[in-house]
Protein backbone atom coordinates (compact mmCIF):
# COMPACT_ATOMS: atom_id res chain seq x y z
CA UNK A 1 0.00 0.00 0.00
CA UNK A 2 2.60 2.80 0.95
CA UNK A 3 5.27 2.56 -1.53
CA UNK A 4 2.17 3.02 -4.00
CA UNK A 5 0.37 -0.16 -4.21
CA UNK A 6 -2.75 2.48 -3.40
CA UNK A 7 -5.47 0.41 -2.32
CA UNK A 8 -7.45 2.91 -5.16
CA UNK A 9 -5.52 1.51 -7.88
CA UNK A 10 -6.60 -2.16 -7.84
CA UNK A 11 -8.99 -2.50 -5.01
CA UNK A 12 -7.52 -5.10 -3.30
CA UNK A 13 -5.34 -4.95 -0.04
CA UNK A 14 -2.84 -7.84 0.56
CA UNK A 15 -4.99 -10.36 -1.67
CA UNK A 16 -8.64 -9.09 -0.19
CA UNK A 17 -11.11 -7.40 -2.20
CA UNK A 18 -12.06 -4.00 -0.23
CA UNK A 19 -15.43 -3.40 -1.68
CA UNK A 20 -16.49 -6.89 -0.81
CA UNK A 21 -14.70 -6.60 2.18
CA UNK A 22 -16.38 -3.22 2.95
CA UNK A 23 -20.03 -4.50 1.71
CA UNK A 24 -19.66 -7.47 4.21
CA UNK A 25 -18.30 -5.60 7.33
CA UNK A 26 -19.84 -2.36 6.64
CA UNK A 27 -18.32 0.59 6.72
CA UNK A 28 -16.71 3.04 8.05
CA UNK A 29 -13.81 -0.06 8.61
CA UNK A 30 -10.20 -0.11 9.82
CA UNK A 31 -8.25 -2.25 7.93
CA UNK A 32 -4.81 -3.24 8.76
CA UNK A 33 -2.41 -4.84 7.04
CA UNK A 34 -0.52 -7.81 8.62
CA UNK A 35 2.36 -8.49 5.81
CA UNK A 36 2.93 -4.47 6.42
CA UNK A 37 3.06 -4.48 9.49
CA UNK A 38 5.52 -7.43 9.81
CA UNK A 39 7.31 -5.83 6.90
CA UNK A 40 7.96 -2.48 9.21
CA UNK A 41 8.73 -4.05 12.14
CA UNK A 42 11.40 -6.25 10.20
CA UNK A 43 12.83 -4.03 8.44
CA UNK A 44 13.50 -2.11 12.16
CA UNK A 45 15.18 -5.33 13.59
CA UNK A 46 17.51 -5.64 10.72
CA UNK A 47 18.47 -2.27 10.53
CA UNK A 48 19.61 -2.49 14.71
CA UNK A 49 20.77 -5.39 14.07
CA UNK A 50 24.04 -5.55 16.18
CA UNK A 51 23.18 -3.21 18.74
CA UNK A 52 21.94 -4.34 21.94
CA UNK A 53 18.52 -2.74 21.23
CA UNK A 54 14.67 -3.67 22.38
CA UNK A 55 11.69 -2.61 20.33
CA UNK A 56 8.97 -1.04 22.81
CA UNK A 57 6.30 -0.92 20.81
CA UNK A 58 4.38 2.46 21.79
CA UNK A 59 0.59 1.44 22.35
CA UNK A 60 -1.35 3.66 22.46
CA UNK A 61 -0.88 4.45 18.25
CA UNK A 62 -2.53 1.10 17.92
CA UNK A 63 -3.85 -1.05 21.27
CA UNK A 64 -6.19 -3.26 19.23
CA UNK A 65 -5.12 -7.09 20.65
CA UNK A 66 -4.57 -8.56 17.57
CA UNK A 67 -2.31 -5.81 16.57
CA UNK A 68 -0.23 -5.76 19.67
CA UNK A 69 -0.08 -9.47 19.28
CA UNK A 70 1.31 -9.71 15.77
CA UNK A 71 4.09 -7.59 17.13
CA UNK A 72 5.11 -9.51 20.07
CA UNK A 73 5.13 -12.12 17.71
CA UNK A 74 8.19 -9.90 16.12
CA UNK A 75 9.45 -9.52 19.44
CA UNK A 76 8.03 -5.85 20.16
CA UNK A 77 7.31 -5.39 23.64
CA UNK A 78 5.50 -2.17 24.90
CA UNK A 79 5.55 1.23 25.99
CA UNK A 80 2.58 1.95 27.85
CA UNK A 81 1.23 5.06 29.87
CA UNK A 82 -1.89 4.25 31.56
CA UNK A 83 -2.98 1.27 33.36
CA UNK A 84 -5.74 0.63 30.52
CA UNK A 85 -2.81 0.00 28.09
CA UNK A 86 -0.94 -2.22 30.21
CA UNK A 87 -3.88 -4.40 30.54
CA UNK A 88 -4.13 -4.03 26.64
CA UNK A 89 -0.52 -5.34 26.61
CA UNK A 90 -0.51 -7.92 29.72
CA UNK A 91 -3.31 -9.22 27.63
CA UNK A 92 -1.64 -9.84 24.43
CA UNK A 93 0.75 -11.54 26.27
CA UNK A 94 3.32 -9.06 26.29
CA UNK A 95 5.41 -10.53 29.07
CA UNK A 96 5.76 -7.75 32.11
CA UNK A 97 9.41 -7.96 31.51
CA UNK A 98 9.66 -6.23 28.02
CA UNK A 99 7.16 -3.36 29.02
CA UNK A 100 7.83 0.42 29.82
CA UNK A 101 5.52 2.89 31.73
CA UNK A 102 5.69 6.44 30.62
CA UNK A 103 3.80 9.33 30.88
CA UNK A 104 3.99 12.52 33.19
CA UNK A 105 1.08 11.60 35.31
CA UNK A 106 0.95 8.19 36.83
CA UNK A 107 -1.47 7.65 39.20
CA UNK A 108 -0.51 6.14 42.53
CA UNK A 109 -3.03 2.87 41.50
CA UNK A 110 -1.51 2.76 38.06
CA UNK A 111 1.97 2.60 39.95
CA UNK A 112 1.08 -0.03 42.07
CA UNK A 113 -0.72 -2.32 39.35
CA UNK A 114 2.80 -1.82 37.44
CA UNK A 115 4.62 -3.18 40.76
CA UNK A 116 2.38 -5.48 40.91
CA UNK A 117 2.78 -6.93 37.53
CA UNK A 118 6.30 -6.82 37.20
CA UNK A 119 6.86 -4.23 34.22
CA UNK A 120 10.12 -3.52 33.13
CA UNK A 121 10.73 -0.24 34.07
CA UNK A 122 9.61 3.22 34.58
CA UNK A 123 10.01 6.58 32.77
CA UNK A 124 9.90 8.90 35.10
CA UNK A 125 9.26 12.39 34.80
CA UNK A 126 9.35 14.21 37.94
CA UNK A 127 10.57 14.40 41.19
CA UNK A 128 7.29 14.01 42.72
CA UNK A 129 6.43 10.68 40.38
CA UNK A 130 10.19 9.59 42.11
CA UNK A 131 8.85 10.34 45.38
CA UNK A 132 5.12 8.66 44.24
CA UNK A 133 6.94 5.45 42.93
CA UNK A 134 9.56 5.47 45.64
CA UNK A 135 6.39 5.34 48.23
CA UNK A 136 4.52 2.84 46.70
CA UNK A 137 7.43 0.20 45.93
CA UNK A 138 8.61 0.34 49.68
CA UNK A 139 4.77 -0.13 50.69
CA UNK A 140 5.27 -3.31 48.27
CA UNK A 141 8.91 -4.04 49.43
CA UNK A 142 10.12 -4.11 46.26
CA UNK A 143 12.58 -1.60 44.45
CA UNK A 144 11.29 -0.14 40.86
CA UNK A 145 13.62 0.38 38.09
CA UNK A 146 13.54 3.80 35.92
CA UNK A 147 14.66 5.93 34.09
CA UNK A 148 14.38 9.51 33.84
CA UNK A 149 13.29 11.46 30.95
CA UNK A 150 15.43 13.89 29.88
CA UNK A 151 13.42 17.01 28.28
CA UNK A 152 16.69 18.37 26.07
CA UNK A 153 15.14 21.42 24.72
CA UNK A 154 15.38 21.20 21.02
CA UNK A 155 13.47 21.96 18.41
CA UNK A 156 11.37 18.53 16.97
CA UNK A 157 10.15 20.77 14.30
CA UNK A 158 6.63 18.69 13.97
CA UNK A 159 3.10 19.84 14.72
CA UNK A 160 3.21 22.10 17.60
CA UNK A 161 0.61 19.84 20.00
CA UNK A 162 2.73 16.51 19.35
CA UNK A 163 6.32 18.38 20.05
CA UNK A 164 7.62 17.06 23.32
CA UNK A 165 10.92 17.93 23.56
CA UNK A 166 10.98 21.47 24.29
CA UNK A 167 11.21 23.38 27.68
CA UNK A 168 8.15 24.88 28.12
CA UNK A 169 6.40 20.99 27.29
CA UNK A 170 5.08 19.75 30.07
CA UNK A 171 7.44 16.55 29.85
CA UNK A 172 10.38 15.06 31.28
CA UNK A 173 13.35 17.27 33.42
CA UNK A 174 16.28 19.26 32.51
CA UNK A 175 19.35 17.80 32.17
CA UNK A 176 20.16 20.05 35.72
CA UNK A 177 17.78 18.53 37.47
CA UNK A 178 18.07 14.87 36.04
CA UNK A 179 21.96 15.61 37.73
CA UNK A 180 20.38 16.34 40.97
CA UNK A 181 18.08 13.14 40.65
CA UNK A 182 21.00 10.99 40.44
CA UNK A 183 22.90 12.85 42.92
CA UNK A 184 20.19 12.54 45.54
CA UNK A 185 19.50 8.67 44.40
CA UNK A 186 20.01 7.54 48.08
CA UNK A 187 16.62 9.54 49.08
CA UNK A 188 14.78 6.60 46.98
CA UNK A 189 16.06 3.66 48.25
CA UNK A 190 13.62 1.74 46.87
CA UNK A 191 13.83 3.18 43.14
CA UNK A 192 16.66 2.25 41.15
CA UNK A 193 17.42 5.03 39.05
CA UNK A 194 19.89 3.95 36.07
CA UNK A 195 18.32 4.72 33.35
CA UNK A 196 17.71 7.73 31.01
CA UNK A 197 14.45 8.25 28.36
CA UNK A 198 13.63 11.18 26.10
CA UNK A 199 10.90 11.53 23.28
CA UNK A 200 11.15 14.78 21.75
CA UNK A 201 7.55 14.63 19.61
CA UNK A 202 5.92 12.86 17.19
CA UNK A 203 6.13 12.43 13.30
CA UNK A 204 9.42 13.65 13.11
CA UNK A 205 10.73 13.81 9.07
CA UNK A 206 13.99 15.51 10.06
CA UNK A 207 16.73 13.53 12.05
CA UNK A 208 18.75 16.73 12.90
CA UNK A 209 16.37 17.04 16.30
CA UNK A 210 17.20 13.80 17.08
CA UNK A 211 20.49 13.90 16.22
CA UNK A 212 20.66 16.91 18.61
CA UNK A 213 18.85 15.51 21.58
CA UNK A 214 21.14 12.24 22.08
CA UNK A 215 23.79 14.12 21.84
CA UNK A 216 22.98 15.65 24.59
CA UNK A 217 21.80 12.50 26.25
CA UNK A 218 25.34 10.84 25.78
CA UNK A 219 26.76 13.46 27.18
CA UNK A 220 24.51 13.29 30.07
CA UNK A 221 25.37 9.18 30.12
CA UNK A 222 29.20 9.79 30.02
CA UNK A 223 28.97 12.34 32.63
CA UNK A 224 27.09 10.30 35.20
CA UNK A 225 29.05 7.20 34.17
CA UNK A 226 31.97 9.63 35.30
CA UNK A 227 30.70 10.22 38.46
CA UNK A 228 29.74 6.92 39.56
CA UNK A 229 26.54 6.90 38.62
CA UNK A 230 26.22 3.56 36.08
CA UNK A 231 23.44 3.61 33.03
CA UNK A 232 22.32 0.26 32.05
CA UNK A 233 19.75 1.44 29.98
CA UNK A 234 18.79 4.36 27.17
CA UNK A 235 15.33 4.53 25.75
CA UNK A 236 15.74 7.19 22.60
CA UNK A 237 11.77 7.36 22.57
CA UNK A 238 9.60 6.91 19.88
CA UNK A 239 9.07 9.56 16.93
CA UNK A 240 10.06 9.00 13.59
CA UNK A 241 7.79 9.92 10.70
CA UNK A 242 5.79 8.32 8.06
CA UNK A 243 4.69 9.53 4.34
CA UNK A 244 1.08 11.11 4.91
CA UNK A 245 1.32 12.65 1.73
CA UNK A 246 2.11 11.51 -2.10
CA UNK A 247 5.53 12.90 -2.56
CA UNK A 248 6.36 13.78 1.35
CA UNK A 249 10.22 12.15 2.19
CA UNK A 250 10.01 10.49 5.70
CA UNK A 251 13.15 8.92 7.17
CA UNK A 252 14.59 5.51 6.50
CA UNK A 253 14.92 3.31 9.51
CA UNK A 254 18.46 2.38 8.61
CA UNK A 255 19.35 6.09 8.52
CA UNK A 256 17.26 6.84 11.86
CA UNK A 257 18.95 4.11 13.52
CA UNK A 258 22.71 5.33 11.89
CA UNK A 259 21.79 8.69 14.13
CA UNK A 260 20.78 6.26 16.98
CA UNK A 261 24.53 4.60 16.16
CA UNK A 262 26.13 7.71 15.62
CA UNK A 263 25.37 8.89 19.36
CA UNK A 264 25.27 5.13 21.50
CA UNK A 265 27.62 2.92 19.47
CA UNK A 266 29.71 2.53 22.04
CA UNK A 267 27.12 2.90 24.83
CA UNK A 268 27.78 -0.93 26.35
CA UNK A 269 23.90 -1.25 28.27
CA UNK A 270 20.99 -1.73 26.80
CA UNK A 271 19.19 0.62 23.64
CA UNK A 272 15.33 1.07 23.62
CA UNK A 273 12.96 2.20 20.84
CA UNK A 274 9.50 3.38 21.30
CA UNK A 275 8.27 3.33 17.85
CA UNK A 276 4.51 3.53 17.56
CA UNK A 277 3.40 5.20 14.07
CA UNK A 278 6.31 3.92 12.15
CA UNK A 279 5.35 0.48 12.67
CA UNK A 280 1.16 1.49 12.68
CA UNK A 281 0.06 4.30 10.10
CA UNK A 282 0.97 3.31 6.24
CA UNK A 283 -0.17 -0.01 7.38
CA UNK A 284 -3.41 0.82 7.70
CA UNK A 285 -6.31 2.57 5.87
CA UNK A 286 -9.91 3.91 6.88
CA UNK A 287 -12.52 2.38 4.83
CA UNK A 288 -15.88 4.65 4.16
CA UNK A 289 -18.74 4.85 1.97
CA UNK A 290 -20.07 8.13 0.23
CA UNK A 291 -23.07 9.13 1.47
CA UNK A 292 -23.85 11.21 -0.81
CA UNK A 293 -22.79 14.75 -2.81
CA UNK A 294 -23.53 18.05 -2.16
CA UNK A 295 -22.92 21.28 -3.72
CA UNK A 296 -22.38 23.80 -1.85
CA UNK A 297 -23.01 27.90 -2.76
CA UNK A 298 -18.89 27.80 -2.66
CA UNK A 299 -17.78 24.35 -2.60
CA UNK A 300 -18.85 21.13 -3.32
CA UNK A 301 -18.73 18.21 -0.55
CA UNK A 302 -18.46 14.72 -0.60
CA UNK A 303 -20.26 13.54 3.09
CA UNK A 304 -18.73 10.31 3.85
CA UNK A 305 -19.78 7.80 6.46
CA UNK A 306 -17.28 7.96 8.52
CA UNK A 307 -16.51 11.39 10.63
CA UNK A 308 -13.92 13.36 13.13
CA UNK A 309 -14.74 10.66 15.93
CA UNK A 310 -13.53 7.69 14.02
CA UNK A 311 -10.13 9.23 12.43
CA UNK A 312 -9.58 12.78 14.96
CA UNK A 313 -6.38 13.43 12.93
CA UNK A 314 -7.33 15.66 10.33
CA UNK A 315 -9.88 17.82 12.71
CA UNK A 316 -7.64 17.88 15.62
CA UNK A 317 -3.73 18.37 13.96
CA UNK A 318 -5.06 19.76 10.22
CA UNK A 319 -3.66 16.53 9.27
CA UNK A 320 -3.05 15.38 6.07
CA UNK A 321 -4.12 12.22 4.56
CA UNK A 322 -3.94 10.72 1.15
CA UNK A 323 -7.35 9.76 0.22
CA UNK A 324 -8.37 7.43 -2.60
CA UNK A 325 -11.29 6.19 -4.74
CA UNK A 326 -11.30 2.23 -4.12
CA UNK A 327 -11.37 0.80 -7.48
CA UNK A 328 -10.97 3.83 -9.78
CA UNK A 329 -10.25 2.99 -13.24
CA UNK A 330 -9.01 6.46 -13.69
CA UNK A 331 -11.73 7.21 -16.34
CA UNK A 332 -14.13 9.31 -14.35
CA UNK A 333 -13.71 13.33 -14.40
CA UNK A 334 -11.38 15.23 -11.76
CA UNK A 335 -13.68 16.75 -9.00
CA UNK A 336 -12.31 19.41 -6.27
CA UNK A 337 -13.95 18.27 -3.06
CA UNK A 338 -14.28 19.62 0.60
CA UNK A 339 -14.38 15.75 2.15
CA UNK A 340 -16.63 15.47 5.19
CA UNK A 341 -18.31 13.63 7.62
CA UNK A 342 -21.94 13.50 9.63
CA UNK A 343 -20.84 15.47 12.54
CA UNK A 344 -22.21 18.22 13.68
CA UNK A 345 -19.04 20.72 13.32
CA UNK A 346 -17.44 22.22 10.72
CA UNK A 347 -13.89 20.34 11.78
CA UNK A 348 -15.32 17.33 11.04
CA UNK A 349 -13.33 17.68 7.46
CA UNK A 350 -10.88 15.43 6.25
CA UNK A 351 -10.28 17.41 3.03
CA UNK A 352 -10.16 20.69 1.71
CA UNK A 353 -10.36 21.30 -1.62
CA UNK A 354 -8.56 17.83 -2.13
CA UNK A 355 -9.07 16.68 -6.54
CA UNK A 356 -10.74 13.55 -6.70
CA UNK A 357 -12.79 11.25 -9.41
CA UNK A 358 -16.08 11.97 -9.30
CA UNK A 359 -17.80 9.95 -6.78
CA UNK A 360 -21.22 9.13 -6.42
CA UNK A 361 -23.81 7.79 -3.86
CA UNK A 362 -22.20 4.58 -2.41
CA UNK A 363 -18.85 4.78 -3.96
CA UNK A 364 -16.18 3.08 -1.19
CA UNK A 365 -13.65 6.01 -0.53
CA UNK A 366 -10.15 4.86 1.39
CA UNK A 367 -8.32 7.46 3.54
CA UNK A 368 -4.83 6.38 3.79
CA UNK A 369 -2.28 5.85 6.34
CA UNK A 370 -4.79 5.91 9.07
CA UNK A 371 -3.20 2.50 11.01
CA UNK A 372 -1.98 4.68 14.02
CA UNK A 373 -3.94 6.84 15.69
CA UNK A 374 -6.75 6.41 14.33
CA UNK A 375 -8.93 3.58 15.99
CA UNK A 376 -7.06 4.43 19.30
CA UNK A 377 -8.38 8.05 19.07
CA UNK A 378 -11.34 7.44 18.28
CA UNK A 379 -14.73 7.86 20.11
CA UNK A 380 -18.35 7.97 20.10
CA UNK A 381 -19.31 11.50 19.64
CA UNK A 382 -22.58 12.06 18.16
CA UNK A 383 -23.67 8.41 19.55
CA UNK A 384 -21.83 7.00 16.23
CA UNK A 385 -20.66 3.64 17.41
CA UNK A 386 -16.67 2.77 17.20
CA UNK A 387 -15.69 1.73 13.88
CA UNK A 388 -14.91 -2.20 12.99
CA UNK A 389 -10.70 -3.02 12.79
CA UNK A 390 -10.01 -6.09 10.74
CA UNK A 391 -6.82 -7.75 9.78
CA UNK A 392 -5.92 -8.94 6.31
CA UNK A 393 -3.34 -11.25 5.80
CA UNK A 394 -2.68 -13.35 2.56
CA UNK A 395 -5.76 -13.24 1.32
CA UNK A 396 -8.04 -13.33 4.15
CA UNK A 397 -8.99 -11.36 6.72
CA UNK A 398 -10.21 -11.45 10.29
CA UNK A 399 -12.57 -9.16 12.24
CA UNK A 400 -10.23 -7.74 15.25
CA UNK A 401 -12.69 -5.68 16.90
CA UNK A 402 -16.48 -5.35 15.77
CA UNK A 403 -18.23 -2.70 15.54
CA UNK A 404 -19.97 -1.60 18.41
CA UNK A 405 -23.01 -1.74 18.68
CA UNK A 406 -25.64 0.92 20.24
CA UNK A 407 -26.30 -1.15 23.46
CA UNK A 408 -22.47 -1.75 23.75
CA UNK A 409 -22.00 2.15 23.36
CA UNK A 410 -24.38 3.12 26.29
CA UNK A 411 -23.81 0.37 28.18
CA UNK A 412 -22.76 1.80 31.65
CA UNK A 413 -25.05 4.51 31.57
CA UNK A 414 -28.23 4.61 33.88
CA UNK A 415 -31.42 6.23 34.88
CA UNK A 416 -30.18 8.65 38.04
CA UNK A 417 -32.38 6.08 40.40
CA UNK A 418 -29.85 4.95 42.93
CA UNK A 419 -28.82 8.01 44.75
CA UNK A 420 -26.10 8.23 47.87
CA UNK A 421 -24.61 10.43 49.87
CA UNK A 422 -21.08 11.60 50.11
N1 LIG B 1 7.04 7.28 23.46
C1 LIG B 1 6.41 8.27 24.11
C2 LIG B 1 6.81 8.59 25.47
C3 LIG B 1 5.37 9.00 23.47
O1 LIG B 1 4.75 9.98 24.12
C4 LIG B 1 5.00 8.66 22.15
C5 LIG B 1 3.93 9.37 21.46
C6 LIG B 1 5.68 7.59 21.51
C7 LIG B 1 6.69 6.94 22.19
C8 LIG B 1 5.36 7.15 20.13
O2 LIG B 1 5.56 8.14 19.19
P1 LIG B 1 5.45 7.78 17.63
O3 LIG B 1 6.57 6.84 17.30
O4 LIG B 1 4.14 7.19 17.38
O5 LIG B 1 5.61 9.11 16.98
N2 LIG B 1 -1.99 11.62 18.30
C9 LIG B 1 -0.85 12.20 17.62
C10 LIG B 1 0.46 11.59 18.06
C11 LIG B 1 0.74 11.71 19.54
C12 LIG B 1 2.00 11.04 19.97
C13 LIG B 1 2.13 11.02 21.45
N3 LIG B 1 3.28 10.34 21.98
C14 LIG B 1 -1.07 12.08 16.11
O6 LIG B 1 -2.07 11.52 15.69
O7 LIG B 1 -0.25 12.58 15.33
Amino acid sequence: MPEHDHPGVAGWLDGVNLSALAAREGTPLYVYSAPMIRRRIRSLRSALDGLDAGIRYAVKANGNIAVLQLLAAEGAGADIVSGGEMHRALRAGIPARDIVFSGVGKSDAEIDAALAAGIARFNVESVAELDAIQRTAAGRGVVATASIRINPDVDARTHAKISTGKAENKFGVSIDEARRCFSTGPQWPNVRLDGLHMHIGSQLLSLEPVRQALARIAALWRELEASGHPIACIDVGGGLGVRYREGERAPAADDYVAVIRDALGDFSGRILLEPGRWLMAEAGLLLTRVILEKRGTARRFLVVDAAMNDLLRPSLYDAWHDIVRVGDDGTREKVTYDVVGPVCETGDTFAVGRELPRCVAGDLVAILAAGAYGASMASTYNSRPLPAEVLVDDGRYAVVRRRQAFEEMIAGEQPASDWRDA
